[in-house]
């Protein structure tokens, strides 16, 4: 096997932020009707502050892409300053001209999973499949929200997520009862299928997880580790988080 996956070393989050958006202002310029796969969390907050930065100065257009994002908590509202809707708007779609009826995520309101689950997965179809997935990593190796498991998820799915994910997201709720216990997430075989894919981590609490999804072997129970099976895989890391790396 022949394990092509790219490591950037960036010194910093900051400029872990600028090359990713280097790569990702790269793809819509090169493909201007580009599909792109977003992800949330607070690791891209940076690279899409980048890209606004180089949108007002007149360096990127987005009228022409679109955009399927990784993941949406079941049962919060586009209204919730804390859903990946929200953050999404917050942070790209409304500052951007992006087309609003372009950008796609799952729908959190939907509380029939299955409905939420095949209509995502029509809507990946519909779009064409992604050009450029832009990932960032659960501390447990989770990408997207496909948490460690026996198997690995093809398709868009309901996850019931994992305690260290919800302490891990609980920064971002008033309480820990209010962080939602489910999540719809594109699954394995869809995030595989884009042609390229763009990996972001930061920080010394990542440093052991990237060792161990980048150089540990292929498993569900890490399901970061599967990347190392895609032929363009781009990791843009900071210093601390390659720490663990010889
Ligand atoms: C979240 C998201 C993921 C994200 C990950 C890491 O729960 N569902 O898409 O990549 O966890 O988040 P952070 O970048 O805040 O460490």
């Amino acid at each position: 096997m022949v394990i092509k996956m790219k490591i950037i070393k960036a010194k910093d989050y900051n400029d872990m932020s600028r090359k990713a958006a280097n790569i990702i202002s790269a793809q819509v310029i090169m493909k201007p009707d580009c599909v792109l796969g977003l992800a949330t969390g607070s690791t891209p907050v940076g690279t899409y502050a980048q890209l606004v930065d180089w949108y007002n100065k007149g360096d990127l257009d987005f009228s022409g892409i679109t955009t399927v994002n990784l993941d949406e908590y079941k049962g919060l509202t586009k209204e919730n300053d804390q859903s990946y809707y929200y953050f999404m708007h917050e942070h790209l779609f409304g500052k951007v001209n992006v087309k609003p009826e372009r950008t796609f995520l799952p729908d959190g309101t939907e509380p029939d999973s299955d409905k939420a689950c095949s209509d995502y997965n029509k809507v990946i179809a519909d779009v064409g499949g992604v050009d450029l997935q832009l990932l960032g990593l659960g501390h447990n190796g989770h990408i997207g929200f496909n948490e460690p498991s026996e198997i690995f998820e093809a398709e868009t799915h309901c996850v019931d997520l994992t305690e260290s994910t919800i302490k891990a997201n609980q920064r971002f709720f008033a309480s820990i009862d209010e962080v939602p216990r489910q999540a719809y997430t594109m699954g394995i075989k869809t995030i595989m299928q884009a042609k390229k894919i763009l990996v972001v981590v930061s920080g010394a609490d990542k440093a052991a997880i990237v060792k161990e999804a980048f150089f540990g072997p292929i498993t569900p129970k890490v399901p970061a580790s599967v990347l190392q099976l895609h032929n363009d895989v781009t990791v843009v890391a900071d210093e601390a988080a390659l720490s663990e790396l010889k």
